[in-house]
């Protein structure tokens, strides 16, 4: 059976996270720049996107930048900034015509004024689609997440709209830059490297992780399949004890 038809697709997960990492080491294998690996994973995205797509996953959540990567050599920085407008503008009406809708999460006050154009021309024109949400992680950085939520938290209470006896998870959650978006349940990470580099934190608090050696631009939609067929041989617990799983019939 291939891999595609052994994924169970009433079960899929509704929002797959992934960190996608290893551009570097993969240009550097080649005896390339490691520019030249970012530019080759832009072609693992598409891919990724469409078969996230295709399968009927409802979030995809792409880790693209983060808050640390600022402190990259800036030609470095510089380069990924440019994939990114070019990428955006190439892809735009395929995004439409998917009816994918972009969201982005992250300091974006940090993007410049070209980046910032072209991300608000894209989130403009997939604004009235309604098929996947791909949620592009941009200057983005968990602790940055949580720290402003806590902050404009902080603001309401001063001004008498939060009472701090009130604040609960709900709450909280309603200040991240993930408002409305269901937590993941599969994190996929590439590379080898088996940490979350500041992702998602609060987020990923039961979310299944999927560690792969792949780097990539070698990640491809059979190692999509393969991740979710991983995913969907765990049992997901939450706290309860595998008997009363299957007590309740789940
Ligand atoms: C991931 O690949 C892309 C970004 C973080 C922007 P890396 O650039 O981190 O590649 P490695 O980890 O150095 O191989
Ligand atoms: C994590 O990758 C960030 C992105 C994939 C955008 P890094 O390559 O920056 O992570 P660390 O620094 O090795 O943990
Ligand atoms: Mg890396």
């Amino acid at each position: 059976m291939s891999l595609k038809n052994r994924i169970v697709l009433n079960c899929l997960p509704r929002h797959v996270a992934i960190i996608m990492d290893g551009n570097g080491r993969w240009a550097l294998q080649k005896g390339k720049d490691r520019n030249y690996g970012h530019r080759k994973g832009v072609d693992t995205v598409r891919e990724i996107i469409e078969t996230s797509a295709e399968l009927g996953i409802q979030y995809l959540t792409l880790y693209a930048f983060s808050t640390e990567n600022w402190n990259r050599p800036w030609e470095e920085v510089e380069a990924l900034m440019e994939l990114m407008v070019h990428s955006l503008n190439n892809e735009t009406k395929k995004l439409v015509n998917n009816n994918i809708v972009l969201k982005v999460i992250g300091d974006i006050d940090r993007l410049s004024a070209g980046v910032r154009e072209s991300l608000d021309y894209t989130l403009e024109q997939t604004s009235k689609c309604n098929g996947m949400t791909l949620i592009v992680a941009l200057s983005y950085s968990s602790r940055w997440e949580m720290v402003k939520a806590v902050r404009d938290i902080a603001y309401k209470i001063k001004e008498g709209k939060i009472d701090p006896a009130n604040i609960d998870d709900k709450i909280f959650e309603n200040y991240l830059t993930t408002r409305n978006i269901p937590d993941p349940e599969l994190l996929i990470r590439t590379s080898g490297e088996i940490r979350i580099s500041n992702f998602l934190l609060w987020q990923l608090a039961y979310s299944e992780l999927y560690f792969t050696e792949t780097l990539w631009p070698d990640f491809g939609k059979e190692d999509l399949y393969k991740a979710l067929i991983e995913y969907q041989k765990r049992e997901r617990r939450f706290g309860k004890t595998s008997e009363q799983l299957h007590e309740n019939g789940n």
